[in-house]
């Protein structure tokens, strides 16, 4: 599956504000949200909807409902985390799981020191959230995981996707669909993403 980008002229200007390296804490942590929440909207484009009648002030009808147990939300921890608020205020009773990963800072390599999903989570639609898309070790990680435990159906969600990861993660895993906010250029020799928006753990937590 072709990898998804949101092209609007707001998400640009929210992420030059999020790539902007003056930009505090707070007003990162809100952008995050904002974007999370319309990656949220169009990853759910897809949704099959539960037929329901309703009665509106005028009339009866018929219409369509989400069922929110189908869907969990994972974030990779941690800065995963900072996409949550955001796609829960889509889906408010989805369930979440947690995968902790992090970089091993010589090799790059993704080191998975946490796993906890909810109950019979072979039976949802699983989106998995973090902001970076790197070399796509991290994601290519949390896929295998998620699936080992029977997952079908899993979609990945982030601020910012390199195409190096974007490959990886397509090649490895082309069931699973990506949506970003943007693709960028490349990733430097600290596989940090170029331009990027710099260390996204850091900087929603504050921590250097
Ligand atoms: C960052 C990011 C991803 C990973 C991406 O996390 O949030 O999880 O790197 O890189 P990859 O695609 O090359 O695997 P980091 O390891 O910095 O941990 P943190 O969330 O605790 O800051
Ligand atoms: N992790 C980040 O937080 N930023 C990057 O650019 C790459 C990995």
């Amino acid at each position: 599956m072709k990898t998804i980008e949101l092209k609007h002229p707001l998400i640009e200007h929210k992420l030059a504000i999020l790539r902007d390296r003056k930009t505090g804490t707070k007003e990162f942590r809100e952008i995050i949200k904002e974007i999370s929440m319309f990656l949220c909207y169009e990853a759910m484009s897809d949704a099959k909807l539960d037929e329901v009648t309703v009665e509106t002030p005028i009339e009866k009808m018929k219409t369509g409902k989400l069922n929110e147990d189908n869907y969990a939300f994972v974030p990779i921890l941690r800065a995963g985390m900072g996409m949550l608020e955001g796609v829960i205020n889509v889906i408010p009773n989805a369930k979440i799981g947690h995968i902790g990963m992090y970089r091993d800072e010589k090799t790059f390599e993704p080191i998975n020191y946490f796993f906890k999903v909810p109950k019979k989570i072979e039976k949802k639609e699983v989106v998995i959230l973090d902001p970076m898309l790197a070399t796509g070790g991290s994601a290519i990680d949390a896929i295998d995981l998620l699936k080992s435990k029977g997952v079908k159906k899993i979609k990945f969600l982030c601020i910012i996707a390199a195409p190096e990861g974007i490959k990886k993660v397509e090649k490895k895993h082309p069931d699973v669909q990506i949506y970003c906010a943007s693709i960028d250029s490349h990733l430097n020799e600290n596989k940090y993403i170029v331009p990027g928006l710099g260390d996204a753990g850091d900087r929603i937590f504050g921590t250097k």
